[in-house]
This record gives C-alpha cells, structure tokens and sequence, in this order.
C-alpha cells in the first residue's frame, strides 16, 4: 500500500535538454505528487532554475516513493529502475543529467551499465553516459547538507551553470 500521492508517475517532457534527478521524494509529496515541491531542497532548485532561466528541464527522482526513515531500500531503488529507464528514454532532446546526491548517481550510472569502481561518486565530476549525454554529480540539497556547509546555494548554482554549457556546447 502506498501512501496518497506516492504513486510512481511517468511523466514525459519531450524537449527536456537538462534532467534533474533526486533520491525519493520527501515527506510532503502528498500535497503535490510532483518530485522537488513542497520541500527545502525543491524550493532552493526551483529557484536558481528561474534564476538561471532554464526552461528545458524535467525533474525526477529515482526512487518513486516515500521511504520509510527517507533512505530508499534496495529493493525499493531495484523496483524503481524500470520507470527510470522509461522516463528517460522518453528524453530525446536530453543532454545532460544532473545527479542530486550518491543514491542518484549510482542508479544514473546503473542504466548506462557503467561501474561504480571505475567512476566514483565526487562533487562537479562530470562524466559521459554515452555520445550525447553528460552526467553531472553534485552533492543533495537536502536541509541536513545545507546545514551542515556540505553545499551552498552558490555551488549548486555553478553546478546548473555547467550543465546550461553542456547542454548546448556538449
Ligand atoms: N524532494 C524530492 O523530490 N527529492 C529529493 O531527493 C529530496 C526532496
């Protein structure tokens, strides 16, 4: 049983250029059903969106559901990998990928058959999925990482300024 709006949604933005991808939504998804909204962290990317003017854009999670204790579970992330496969080849103008945190990325790179011991997890790596898009990693926005100075409004911005560069210039 899954509580009210945590359904998994597939949702198509077909002229997305730039994907932005958290971990699962956040306890207030009830009150939307849309990933990032109602929460800390979507009100600081929504923001440096309008900021930086970007329109082609589609925001996702890979995990469709609330989790208990917010840490999605293996099984929760394995059974979550077939939406993720159909939204993103509903991407066609799809350029560059910005993963919000570890659990993103690996489930990012996961898709493209690439390996977590080759290609680690690090802040404002970027990386190849393959000959058109670029995967970018950038710590979560969460409340917690805020807090804690792990990352600042200022460096997710440039993190969103290199994914505009790359989703025109490659
Ligand atoms: N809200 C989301 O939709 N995703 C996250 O990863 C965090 C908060």
């Amino acid at each position: 049983h899954l509580p009210l709006g945590a359904r998994p949604v597939l949702q198509a933005h077909p002229s997305a250029r730039i994907l932005i991808v958290g971990q699962a939504p956040g306890t207030a998804v009830h009150k939307t059903g849309i990933p990032f909204t109602a929460d800390f962290s979507g009100k600081l990317i929504r923001e440096i969106i309008e900021e930086l003017d970007i329109d082609e854009y589609f925001i996702t999670n890979v995990v469709r559901c609330y989790p208990e204790k917010n840490l999605p579970s293996t099984s929760e992330k394995d059974n979550c990998q077939n939406y993720n496969y159909q939204e993103l080849s509903r991407l066609h103008n799809l350029k560059v990928i910005i993963a919000l945190g570890e659990v993103a990325y690996r489930q990012i790179i996961k898709l493209y058959g690439i390996k977590l011991n080759t290609h680690k997890f690090k802040h404002g790596n970027v990386i190849k999925l393959n000959k058109e898009i670029h995967l970018i990693s950038s710590y979560h926005c969460s409340k917690l990482n805020i807090n804690t100075h792990k990352i600042n409004k200022g460096m997710l911005k440039k993190i969103f300024l290199r994914a505009i560069k790359l989703s025109y210039y490659g």
